[in-house]
């Protein structure tokens, strides 16, 4: 569940980088796990505490769901931020950043199954079926489980890189259905999900920007031709 790894913006291959844009990777990545469980902590606290107010369930479910699309959203900005801003610590940690989003979506989707639809397999079908806003929810999920499924080394091994990144490339899709999902949901006040509409599209135009700038890139002569 990532996008390979790149180059800043305008930067030349092998070049150096500057050492403050490197933290050490000893608490980079367990500062993102725990950091990461914080909404859970919190959330079990709130239900252990009897504070989740009128309708627990639909609580339980958006606050998971909110932290399954800020992590996918997270994941996908770790390349870009290394283009954009020369952060070479950001793809270090994009995969357990997609790794803990597939984590919080299987909760949500996991009490959805269990608590809210208490294992009614008609009712969640027709749910799939005929409410746009399930049915797209549901289509995130199933893109999320093979990029869950081949996020490791092997995989990539496996699967050849070229085939891995266009697998991979999935992860902006099951994000903008998620967007869709989070749109369909609150019907009325839309500002939340356009805040994620937004970086999505900003993280598409850095994207293609980077593309443009490769392809006018010239050609490098190839050494002792001509
Ligand atoms: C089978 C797949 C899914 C189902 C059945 C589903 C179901 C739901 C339901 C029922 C709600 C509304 C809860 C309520 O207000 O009563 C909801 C909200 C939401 N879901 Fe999903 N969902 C699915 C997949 C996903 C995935 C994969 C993500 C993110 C990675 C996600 C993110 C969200 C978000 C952001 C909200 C709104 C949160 C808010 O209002 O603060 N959902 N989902």
């Amino acid at each position: 569940m990532a996008t390979p790894a790149a180059r800043p913006l305008g930067a030349q291959p092998g070049a150096t980088r500057p050492a403050r844009s490197t933290p050490p990777d000893a608490w980079l990545k367990p500062g993102i796990f725990v950091g990461s469980l914080v909404p859970l902590a919190y959330l079990v606290w709130r239900a252990a505490t009897n504070r989740l107010g009128a309708n627990p369930i639909a609580e339980i479910e958006n606050e998971l769901g909110l932290a399954g699309l800020i992590l996918l959203v997270a994941s996908l900005a770790c390349s870009p931020a290394r283009r954009a801003f020369g952060w070479t610590w950001a793809p270090r940690v994009r995969r357990e950043l997609g790794l803990l989003a597939f984590f919080y979506a299987s909760l949500h989707v996991a009490v959805y199954i269990f608590i809210d639809q208490a294992l009614n397999v008609s009712a969640m079908t027709a749910d799939v079926l005929k409410r746009p806003f399930i049915t797209v929810g549901f289509a995130a999920m199933v893109l999320l489980i093979p990029l869950a499924l081949t996020s490791t080394k092997q995989s990539i091994r496996r699967m050849g890189f070229k085939r891995w990144q266009r697998l991979h490339y999935l992860a902006y899709v099951a994000a903008i259905l998620v967007v869709i999902h989070f749109f369909w949901r609150v019907k009325i006040d839309v500002s939340q999900p356009l805040i994620y509409a937004y970086v999505l599209a900003s993280l598409f135009v850095i994207r293609a920007g980077v593309w443009l700038l490769q392809k006018r890139r010239p050609a490098r002569p190839v050494a002792g031709a001509g």
